[in-house]
């Protein structure tokens, strides 16, 4: 629509010790920016200090705090969405071209970034390079496709005439969307909820994690200063007695786009449903939430290429992406190799600092790794050990480290299994067929991500039927989406499947109007 087709933003080839090199002065300048500073609240365009401010610590060392952000309090968040409601009123009627040359605009700020962007993100989340590159190529990715969706929808759908009337379907924003963001991608998730929101007409509260709250600052100056109405954006940070219940339950909040956690999904879900004094409409509510996606190796599939794509998938991150492989179901002709392969590719991943691009770096905090050894500490059948299981010694630095584990015959009905972990533990499970496997796969409350292994056309057809997820990847690994080309976003308790970077994405922040008008 206007626009030409965009091609996927390039990762850096780290391998070039020149490129090498500038991610490290990135680092240097990032160091030297931004550590030891506060972040401002942004509420109508001003910047605004809060009721205290919550540290950011570096989770690959947390005895270093690097930022810290404020704690917004009642009457700011009263005073955010006052602004944004504000705001709407012009917004709303913005031309979509001008919204799609803000993010064209946009994508070309970032472009030139991406190495700084890289490293606050590793600083404050513990992402190694390669992680931290590949979602910030994901959010140059967000702003070509958003600018293109803002087009497209703007035009509306045909319908079928009538002899005597002009019948048009146009599509309208809803209001203020509140975008509540998780850690583990503090870039793509947030700008993809708050684009969606923006490209759309909406006007946005935007709500990074405590833990990252300068991916998402800098990302919001970026779009201020590529053009974006200063009132569009309110940015806040807090703790969740301000930010959580009372952001969610607000009368004057028309949606709410979540990312995060089952449990949290659920119950901005339940409160959503309410209808509090003074609200005049039912809230809309996106939710993304967790996945325990599981990875199935037919007895005729490439076990090489798929021990490869499941250990990318197990261990990039430390697992920790609602995408990431948890679970490998094979074929018993394959079991043995597979889980052999496995283990001897994790053995070579490198354990250390994220900031040198480490293979494996910390979980979020030290009470997930803590929280991650008491499930694996269970009771688990005849469930065996074969890698890990404990916690390296990191010597002086404090972390939330995990070895890589991998346990192999874990049965379906064990906890391993059912519940996501969210760090590097991998479970392997024997199917008799490649039928009981699929069945295997699908024994799970949760449907984001799956990969399927195998050469067989046959199966691959019934796979691709068959699968209950979101997201199926044949013979490649299951995380790594792309905007625009692999729309986001699960069946089942994996949230509304809302499909971000997909083609119906915005139709989840718009209204939808039907004009009939007589000549
Ligand atoms: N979009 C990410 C992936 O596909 C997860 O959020 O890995």
């Amino acid at each position: 629509a206007g626009l030409l087709p965009f091609e996927h933003e390039p990762y850096h080839r780290y391998s070039d010790p020149t490129v090498a090199e500038a991610q490290r002065a990135a680092f240097r300048s990032v160091r030297e920016q931004h550590v030891g500073r506060t972040l401002p609240l942004i509420i109508g365009g001003r910047e605004e200090h809060g009721d205290g401010t919550t540290a950011v610590r570096n989770p690959a060392d947390t005895r270093e705090t690097v930022w810290y952000a404020q704690n917004a309090t009642p009457d700011q968040l009263e005073r955010a969405v006052q602004a944004a409601t504000d705001a709407f009123e012009e917004w709303r009627y913005s031309d979509p071209l001008q919204r799609a040359s803000i993010f064209k605009r946009a994508a070309t700020l970032l472009r030139a970034r991406r190495l700084e962007f890289n490293a606050v993100m590793t600083l404050e989340n513990g992402k190694n390079w390669t992680e931290a590159d590949g979602e910030v190529a994901e959010s140059v990715d967000h702003f070509e496709v958003f600018a293109r969706e803002a087009l497209r929808w703007a035009q509306g759908k045909p319908v079928a005439p009538m002899p005597d009337e002009h019948v048009t379907t146009v599509y309208e924003p809803l209001g203020v969307v509140a975008c509540i963001s998780p850690w583990n991608f503090p870039s793509a998730i947030p700008l993809g909820m708050a684009l969606g929101a923006i490209a759309a007409g909406n006007t946005v509260i935007w709500k990074p994690a405590p833990e990252t709250p300068l991916s998402s600052y800098l990302l919001v100056e970026l779009l201020f200063e590529a053009g974006l109405p200063r009132g569009v954006i309110q940015f806040l940070t807090g703790t969740n007695d301000v930010l959580g219940d009372p952001l969610v339950d607000h009368p004057r909040v028309r949606m709410i786009a979540f990312t995060g956690s089952k449990a949290v999904g659920c119950r901005i879900y339940e409160r959503a449903a309410r209808v509090q004094p003074g609200q005049t409409w039912l809230k809309r509510v996106i939710a993304e939430m967790g996945g325990k996606d599981p990875t199935v190796v037919c007895a005729d599939a490439d076990v090489d290429a798929a021990a490869l794509g499941i250990v990318q998938a197990a261990f990039g991150y430390s697992g920790q992406k609602c995408s990431a492989c948890s679970r490998v179901i094979a074929e018993a002709d394959v079991y043995d190799d597979l889980l052999e392969k496995v283990v001897s590719l994790t053995r070579t991943l490198r354990g250390g600092l994220p900031e040198d691009n480490a293979d494996l770096g910390p979980v979020i905090h030290e009470r997930s790794a803590e929280r991650i050894m008491a499930a694996l500490a269970g009771k688990h059948g005849d469930a065996r050990l074969v890698l890990g299981g404990d916690r390296p010694d990191t010597g002086e630095r404090t972390g939330g480290y995990v070895s890589p584990t991998i346990l192999a015959d874990v049965a379906p009905g064990d906890s391993l299994f059912q519940e996501e972990l969210f760090g590097p533990v991998l479970t392997f499970t024997r199917a008799e067929s490649w039928e009981h496997a699929i069945a295997l796969a699908n024994d799970s409350e949760y449907g984001l991500t799956a990969s399927f292994y195998s050469r067989d056309p046959a199966k691959i057809a019934a796979a691709r039927q068959r699968m209950h997820v979101g997201n199926l990847y044949v013979n490649r690994k299951c995380t790594g989406a792309l905007s625009g080309t692999h729309a986001f976003g699960g069946y089942g308790m994996s949230g509304t499947n809302a499909k971000v970077g997909g083609p119906d994405y915005l139709f989840w922040f718009l209204q939808t109007k039907t004009i009939a008008q007589r000549y």
